[in-house]
């Protein structure tokens, strides 16, 4: 094997294996180093999302929504399926055969590209060389024009409630149970809590939230989170917000969550308990000493706007970095990065990155919220459309929640469009496209939309803006 490289990845999640494609697509010569290891001691390509993260969340989520659906919905269509049973065995095999699939594909590409794919630890040494060392072997320098620093997040763990991977568990933990708890705490009403929350209230579990904040999903357009709220609270998701969890004691059969609200001190007593608080950058025994690389407060990887460090030669992207840590936004800096490397023009527009959050209803949006707006003193006019007048979504017996336009009173721009309802994941990439190409709602409005689609109440909201809906009184 040689050991020279143009570019050297350290890091194979969504961000790390994308640049190293796109820098092999550009007649790079690169290696990416991944130390993932699975509970079994196997290694795989894909970082958190693949193995633990986007990809079985929404296997499980798919499974989970499918059941409830057979048990609760058919009756409505006029289907009768006898008694609806769950083998969480099974679900978990798909889930997991998913997940390897997958996760070879990564494998497959790199040897399509002529990708270095490489299993184990990477240290950056100085700038262009990288010490590697394989699980089972020994360390060797790697020297590397280029070095693109990629290691992802780890969840963040709570002091009063420490992780035991057994009762106590992070979002790794949560998606690999092989029975049902029967009473399952969250602390951490964020985007896992709710995808993870949902998947086993619907396999049966009975599910309390806990969430610090006043304000549901606070990141969210507070007229969507309102709506969400109602809709998870209505499927019985126990929601209990301003609530902070002080405490625990797991020396019984279960866990006891002490936590505190603005009526003063409450215990709750569940079987298992998702922690769900947030990631931080994983960084750890990832920079020799005096590389010059820089770490913020939060322990952030210090990036201008194109992702290089302060070093020149050394970058870096994907959770480990400022902005949210979401996988696309990861995939299309390594793309930004590679194609900087290799000479091209590029760049990531940060204003335009899409949320979605997979729970049912979905939640998506992108661009401004509309408590964002009014903080910043931007004059805007809103449209919203009900799913309730939407033709397909009452075919698929989804006819819950709305999609609403913001844009500009000045020059019509659209400045953010959310939605909740079903699709809303999809839905919205239309919006992405739009905002993209900074079009107005009158670009919206006058776009051919298919009849009948769950995209007409994107372009009905659009309508809206102007107060021109058709099927709504406006
Ligand atoms: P990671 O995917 O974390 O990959 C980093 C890799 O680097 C890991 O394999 C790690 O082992 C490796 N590594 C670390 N240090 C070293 C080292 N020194 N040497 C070698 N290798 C190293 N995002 C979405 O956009 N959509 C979703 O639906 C979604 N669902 C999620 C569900 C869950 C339960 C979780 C936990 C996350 C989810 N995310 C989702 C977030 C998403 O997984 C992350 O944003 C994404 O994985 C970040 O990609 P990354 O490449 O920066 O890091
Ligand atoms: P999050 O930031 O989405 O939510 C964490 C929640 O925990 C917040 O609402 C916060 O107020 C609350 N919290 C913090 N400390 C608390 C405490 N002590 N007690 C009670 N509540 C507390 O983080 P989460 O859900 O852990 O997810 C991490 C990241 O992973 C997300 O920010 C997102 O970027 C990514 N992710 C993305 C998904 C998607 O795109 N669909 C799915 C899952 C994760």
């Amino acid at each position: 094997m040689s050991n020279t490289y143009d570019v050297i990845v350290i890091g194979a999640g969504p961000a790390g294996y994308v640049a190293a494609i796109r820098a092999a697509q550009h007649g790079k010569r690169v290696a990416c180093i991944d130390a993932w290891k699975n509970n079994d001691g196997s290694t795989a390509f894909g970082g958190t999302c693949l193995n633990a993260g986007c990809i079985p969340s929404k296997a499980l989520l798919e499974s989970s929504e499918l059941y409830e659906r057979a048990r609760h919905e058919f009756t409505t269509h006029g289907i009768g399926v006898g008694k609806v049973t769950l083998d969480l065995a099974t679900m978990q095999q798909r889930r997991a055969g998913i997940v390897k699939q997958f996760t070879g594909g990564i494998t497959a590409l790199f040897k399509a590209n002529g990708v270095t794919g490489l299993y184990g630890h990477g240290k950056l040494v100085t700038p262009g060389k990288v010490e590697y060392t394989p699980h089972d072997g020994q360390a060797e320098v790697l020297t590397g024009e280029h070095v693109i620093l990629a290691t992802g997040s780890t969840p963040v763990e709570l002091k009063s409630v420490p992780f035991d991977g057994e009762r106590i568990v992070d979002s790794w933990g949560a998606l690999e149970f092989d029975q049902v708890p029967a009473r399952l705490g969250v602390i951490g009403g964020g985007v896992i809590g709710l995808e993870l929350g949902s998947v086993w209230k619907r396999l049966g579990a009975e599910v309390t939230v806990i969430e610090a904040m006043d304000d549901f999903l606070f990141m969210a357009d507070q007229q969507i989170a309102r709506d969400a709220q109602r809709q998870f609270r209505k499927q019985g998701l126990d929601i209990r917000l301003g609530a902070m969890v002080n405490g625990s004691d797991s020396t019984g059969n279960a866990v006891k969550l002490q936590y505190k609200d603005k009526k003063g001190s409450h215990e709750l007593e569940v079987d298992k308990v998702i922690v769900s608080v947030g990631r931080r950058p994983f960084t750890e025994n990832l920079l020799a000493e005096g590389t010059g690389v820089q770490l913020d407060e939060r322990g952030f990887i210090v990036v201008d706007e194109e992702c290089r460090t302060k070093v020149s030669g050394v970058w870096a992207i994907g959770d480990c970095v400022r902005g949210p840590m979401l996988a696309h936004k990861g995939s299309e800096e390594g793309i930004a990065v590679a194609d900087l490397i290799a000479g091209s023009v590029a760049e990531v527009n940060y204003k335009v990155i899409p949320s979605v959050i997979y729970t049912a209803p979905e939640i998506a949006w992108v661009g401004k919220t509309e408590q964002e707006l009014k903080k910043a003193g931007v004059r805007y006019k809103s449209g919203t459309f009900n799913f309730a007048a939407n033709g397909r979504a009452k075919a698929l017996e989804q006819a819950t929640g709305f999609a609403k336009v913001l844009a500009a009173v000045d020059d019509d721009e659209i400045l953010g469009v959310h939605i909740v309802g079903p699709m809303a994941g999809e839905l919205i990439a239309e919006a992405v496209l739009a905002m993209e190409f900074s079009a107005s709602a009158e670009d919206l409005q006058r776009t051919i939309h298919a009849h009948p689609t769950l995209s007409e109440a994107l372009h009905e909201a659009a309508l809206a803006v102007d107060k021109h809906a058709i099927h709504a009184i406006n």
